[in-house]
């Protein structure tokens, strides 16, 4: 085993996440070591062999700090420390360790946009800890007297919904929160709070973590003067969250780019112990997604235009294709998350009437899945699964009564986002090996077969399927190194094949609805084909017709792709 310490990350030239695999685990749902019914950071060293096999190279891990969880961790209480319902400090140790002696990286969560309200600097504020304290803290956050008629300050709503603004009688203030009303926003206009920060990340860096991926990256400065946002129509009686939010133009609240100051200091301090430093920049414009990763600042970000696709042709390719120059060199890949649906049942094909041929559409949906996996596996950039995305899981079935999410159903993440959170299904029994106790989100359990325990070393399921593409990809690095950004794009931009290639390999898949024919260079070897390597639901072995090697075409089922060596 070799051991990767930080240093000889900045020894590299090349920077170790470029077209690595991450791997997102969602803490309390991915394994509990000790049967609380929460998954936990020592449930996650039990699961680093797992990990290392799957052929990871860094796993992030969402929030383990002291929370009270009402948004589930993302509202922290404590940024130095770990919750025990997940562990102590000497987990996290023993996490980082364990990790780096199987050469694999942690990377950890920051939540810097808002704190919890029971944060001791938002009680510091409130006045809750002495006159001073509130002094000294008032100013963390964003405060403002009412609008002159009374009510809000100005016209913000949350991405949650409702005003982003809540009063406290005490002072007769408003607070701001751009989520929760108890996930105040911090007011990153004051020094103070960008100085506590140096702290946090310098806290975790000395621990050995490999770097951050940054909650709301493109939320935390606000406008100075905190104007109100243009609204471009009125809200709707009973509109969505999201409804709400698309009838302003947000000038004001997000995106400012000030917040390029906060990050270009992270930079430098992350930069000195070859950490990555990467944000949920959610922004689904290439044109934005360039002003939110300038060159000094983050080294990377989230590219959510995968996660808001149908599965369409022009659609998948403008997503595949608008990232350029050194833009997709800094783009992370994620079709699915614990904020959104997985990708299997969002690509799932639409009307089930049995079932059977929900059976059937599920399989569809996780083939269409890897497809797109494969294509985003060879571009520049990172890819990032989430966890139980390489079983071809669809969202867990969560009863009405049993949902927790704060965030209720709306429109855009259909059925909410408890659907993505349930249990990892690791076997057979109770609650699917991920518990003996009963998990805190309950789900109904999953079949067998979408179990690690049936599909570890079965021929053609998920899992062997991404294990063979990350497998690919590894020994394929050499010459994706050497490429860099330089992709060329084969298919013509139009029909059902979306083709390219990078360094000496082409990349194609097939997301039409028929069979389709790839033309191939004399000499192409083909590395890997999604129709073999699973149980591909169009699988005919009419792909065994395929010319490799003679130069001619290979025929490619729908949802299928293959990657040749040229
Ligand atoms: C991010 C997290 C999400 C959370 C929100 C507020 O979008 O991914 O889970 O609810 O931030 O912190």
């Amino acid at each position: 085993m070799t051991h990767c310490s930080p240093a000889s990350a900045t020894d590299s030239l090349r920077r170790w996440w470029a077209d690595a695999v991450g791997y997102q685990v969602y803490v309390r749902s991915f394994a509990d070591s000790d049967n609380d019914g929460v998954g936990d950071l020592g449930g996650v060293i039990t699961k680093l062999d797992y990990l290392a096999r799957l052929g990871v190279d860094f796993v992030w891990i969402t929030p383990f700090y002291p929370t009270p969880g009402h948004d589930w961790g993302y509202d922290v209480a404590d940024y130095c420390n770990v919750d025990p319902l997940f562990g102590d400090l000497a987990t996290l140790d023993r996490l980082v360790a364990e990790a780096h002696g199987r050469d694999m990286r942690i990377v950890t969560d920051l939540v810097p946009n808002h704190t919890s309200s029971d944060h001791r600097w938002f009680q510091a504020a409130l006045g809750n800890s002495g006159a001073a304290d509130r002094e000294r803290y008032r100013d963390y956050y964003i405060w403002r007297d009412p609008a002159s008629g009374g009510g809000p300050p100005n016209n913000w709503v949350g991405y949650f919904g409702g005003p982003a603004w809540t009063l406290d009688p005490d002072s007769g203030q408003y607070y701001l929160h751009l989520f929760l009303p108890s996930q105040p926003d911090l007011n990153w206009r004051n020094p103070a709070v960008a100085a506590e920060w140096d702290d946090v990340l310098r806290f975790w860096l000395d621990r050995g973590v490999d770097g951050f991926r940054v909650d709301v990256a493109g939320g935390l400065v606000k406008d100075e003067q905190l104007r109100s946002n243009p609204q471009l129509q009125p809200v709707p009686p009973g509109a969505s969250r999201w409804e709400q939010w698309d009838c302003f133009e947000h000038l004001h609240d997000v995106f400012q780019p000030e917040s390029q100051d906060v990050f270009r200091r992270w930079r430098t301090i992350c930069d000195g112990y070859g950490a990555f430093l990467h944000g949920e920049t959610y922004h689904l414009d290439p044109r934005g997604m360039d002003a939110l990763l300038p060159a000094d600042g983050m080294h990377g970000g989230y590219w959510f235009a995968p996660m808001h696709i149908e599965w369409e042709t022009a659609e998948i390719r403008t997503t595949l294709r608008a990232p350029t120059g050194d833009l997709a060199e800094r783009l992370l890949w994620a079709m699915s998350s614990h904020d959104m649906p997985r990708a299997p049942t969002r690509f799932a094909p639409r009307g089930v009437v049995s079932s059977d041929d929900r059976a059937a559409q599920n399989g569809w949906g996780a083939a269409r899945t890897l497809a797109f996996n494969v294509l985003a596996a060879f571009l520049p950039g990172t890819l990032v699964l989430y966890q139980g995305e390489e079983l071809g899981l669809t969202d867990g079935e969560v009863a009405v009564a049993d949902k927790l999410d704060p965030v209720g159903p709306d429109s855009d993440v259909g059925a909410g986002r408890d659907g993505c959170r349930t249990p990892m299904p690791w076997g057979n029994g109770p609650h699917n090996g991920f518990s003996d106790a009963e998990p805190w989100l309950r789900s109904a359990d999953r079949p067998h077969i979408h179990t690690v325990a049936a599909q570890d070393g079965a021929a053609r399921s998920w899992l062997e399927a991404y294990r063979e593409l990350f497998a690919v990809q590894r020994a394929a690095r050499h010459d994706l190194e050497a490429a860099g950004a330089n992709v060329t794009w084969t298919d013509g931009g139009d029909g059902p094949i979306i083709s390219y290639r990078r360094g000496g390999l082409m990349v194609a898949a097939n997301v039409g609805d028929t069979a389709s024919d790839v033309p191939l260079a004399v000499g192409a070897t083909l590395l890997y084909d999604s129709t073999t390597a699973c149980r591909h639901p169009g699988a005919t072995r009419a792909a065994a017709a395929a010319q490799d090697g003679s130069g001619g075409v290979h025929s490619l089922p729908p949802a299928s792709a293959a990657v040749w060596r040229i």
